[in-house]
């Protein structure tokens, strides 16, 4: 008879027959960053994340540092909103001296950026607006404006999250043409207008005051269209793909992973973060067993790595099971 069961009879042989695993090599945890008098504050939606200003940052990449993880993502909260987002390619914005500082201190620390606006715009658009219209090709020139400032200040990685048509060509063109050859791009190539953002815009102040992103994000409805993104991209320049959100997106995830050989990313995103907090802090599921299991299922489906708040309790809670 056959017995699959033989297989899963001990440790040792679920550990020798196990097809994927985690590895905190593959986390990227994301950082808040703010010009404002809110460093230090949790975020309400998302317990265990704090903004912090950036000469604040210390304790908390010692901490990264310490358990092994080896990426961050910067989400900046400017001092200052216009119209156009000017404080997004500040010399002295409030990412450009994070990852300055982080360079300074950790420089095999890598510093990926997320390259947008609507953290940066009083109107919370993630693009230039000329009425109700998010502009596309205006908006280019701003988004690698923004991704130059980065690189000058020491990113490893920038990673546009705009959804604008054409921003990864436009945006390699500028770091090339300014010496940055070797900055990486992280596209968030499928990036859906998905309400599991929340409370992420609380936590960087980035909700639209009008109207939705739906004219620039992605339909939730469409699969085949993420391969589209995904080729555009890709032959734009992109070296690294981002789908996003994950969970409810699996099956895109898988998609994209027999789709393209570049190295693919997972955005495990906010509210994805606060539902298993919730549900855990209710005692109504185990939050640990529960976040390991989402973050292991979306590395099956296809993810190389995972963007996710929860690094560094995963960081930690392998290390406990090593
Ligand atoms: C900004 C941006 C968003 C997220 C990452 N970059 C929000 C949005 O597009 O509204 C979401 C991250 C998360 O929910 O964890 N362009
Ligand atoms: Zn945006």
């Amino acid at each position: 008879m056959m017995r699959p069961r033989r297989l899963r009879r001990t440790e040792a042989l679920r550990d020798l027959t196990r097809e994927t695993a985690l590895d905190a090599r593959d986390l990227i945890y994301p950082l808040f960053v703010t010009a404002r008098s809110d460093a230090g504050e949790e975020i309400v939606s998302m317990p265990g994340i704090r903004r912090h200003s950036p000469e604040g940052l210390d304790e908390e990449l010692a901490e990264i540092a310490a358990l092994g993880l080896k990426a961050v993502l910067l989400f900046g909260l400017p001092a200052r909103k216009d119209e156009t987002g000017s404080e997004a390619w500040a010399e002295d914005g409030v990412v450009q001296r994070a990852v300055r500082r982080i360079k300074a201190r950790m420089p095999e620390l890598l510093v990926i950026t997320d390259v947008c606006l609507c953290e940066y715009t009083s109107h919370g658009h993630c693009g230039l607006v000329r009425g109700e219209e998010i502009l596309n090709d205006e908006t280019l020139p701003v988004l690698a404006r923004v991704a130059v400032s980065h690189a000058q200040a020491g990113a490893d990685i920038v990673a546009p999250s705009d959804m604008m048509d054409g921003r990864v060509a436009a945006i390699r063109a500028a770091l090339d043409s300014r010496g940055f050859q070797d900055t990486a791009l992280m596209a968030y190539s499928v990036k859906y207008a998905s309400a599991y953002y929340g409370p992420f815009r609380e936590a960087a102040d980035g909700a639209p005051r009008f109207g939705d992103r739906r004219a620039y994000q992605m339909d939730p409805g469409n699969a085949r269209e993420a391969l589209r993104e995904i080729a555009l991209d890709t032959a734009e320049g992109a070296d690294m793909i981002i789908v996003k959100p994950a969970l409810a997106y699996l099956d895109v995830l898988r998609a994209a992973r027999e789709y393209t050989v570049l190295p693919l990313a997972a955005y495990n995103v906010s509210g994805e973060y606060a539902m298993l907090k919730a549900a855990a802090r209710l005692g109504w599921i185990d939050g640990e067993r529960v976040m390991l299991e989402n973050l292991l299922a979306m590395k099956r489906a296809g993810a190389d790595m995972i963007i996710t708040y929860h690094a560094k309790e995963a960081a930690r809670a392998l290390r406990e099971k090593a």
